[in-house]
Formats: C-alpha cells, sequence, structure tokens
C-alpha cells in the first residue's frame, strides 16, 4: 500500500502557525509518528506553497500510488486546477483539514476539492491525518 501525503500552502508553518487553530506540533514530528503506526504502508510526503506544484504532485502519483491524502490548505477554497487534477487521476483522493472549515469563516465553507474527492476528513486536528491512512486500510 502506498499513499502521499501532500499539503498546500503555509502549512509548512505547522507548530508556529496560528496554535490555538492548528496546534503546536510540526508536521515533520507527525509525520515520524504516522511512519510508526502504519509501518507496513509506503507513506511519502510532499509541502508546497506552490498551486503548480501541488497540481505536477497530483500528476505524478496519482498514476502509481493506492492513494493520496490531501489538505490544499487555502487552496482548497480557490483552486479548480487542484480539483481538475483530482478528476484527472486514477488514486482516490482523500481530503483532509486541521481544523473544522464549517465553523469558520465562510469563504472556507467552499471546497474545490469535496465534490471529487473519495471522502473528507475535518476539524479533528493532526489526527486527521491517521483517520484518513485508516480509511484507505478498510
Ligand atoms: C486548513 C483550512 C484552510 O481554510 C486554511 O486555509 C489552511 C488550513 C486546515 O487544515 O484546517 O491553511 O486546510
Amino acid at each position: 500500500m502506498k499513499l502521499v501525503i501532500i499539503n498546500g500552502p503555509n502549512l509548512n508553518l505547522l507548530g508556529k502557525r496560528e496554535p490555538e487553530i492548528y496546534g503546536g506540533t510540526t508536521f515533520e514530528a507527525y509525520f515520524g509518528i504516522l511512519k510508526q503506526r502504519f509501518p507496513r504502508v509506503e507513506l511519502d510526503y510532499f509541502q508546497s506553497n506552490i498551486e503548480g506544484e501541488i497540481i505536477d504532485k497530483i500528476q505524478e502519483v496519482g498514476f502509481d500510488c493506492d492513494g493520496i491524502v490531501l489538505n490544499a490548505a487555502a487552496y482548497t477554497h480557490t483552486s479548480v486546477g487542484i480539483g481538475d487534477a483530482i478528476k484527472a487521476i486514477v488514486a482516490p483522493v482523500v481530503e483532509v483539514h486541521i481544523s473544522n472549515t464549517h465553523k469558520r469563516e465562510e469563504f472556507r465553507h467552499v471546497s474545490y476539492i469535496s465534490p471529487v474527492a473519495k471522502g473528507v476528513i475535518l476539524g479533528f486536528g493532526l489526527q486527521g491525518y491517521d483517520l484518513a491512512i485508516q480509511s484507505f486500510l478498510g
């Protein structure tokens, strides 16, 4: 089972970015925990602040991995291009958000990812990534 976690803009700042919303743990530290929790899953991780790089990564891995865990961050609410990339690939995508975006500003209630995702997990903090991986293990 090969899964790829893709994080979008500003998620490289986890741990120091608005910790009251996103927590105090870096993604690198949490990724280490995930790798220990799922030793049989081949887990890769990619982060970019650039929309086109996220699309390139989805295209690159989307035909030869078993699934993608995607937190497109702010691009969730704006990116037709990322939505189209998800439609173009064969790997299923689970959309994750650390915060409950429906409890927040109205512009965060719109997602270009949800209509093309296998499922959506939001509001459970970093544990959402763990739940997304579990969803692929059935
Ligand atoms: C986020 C929610 C988005 O609205 C926001 O732009 C992010 C992070 C989350 O994980 O809660 O950067 O995707």
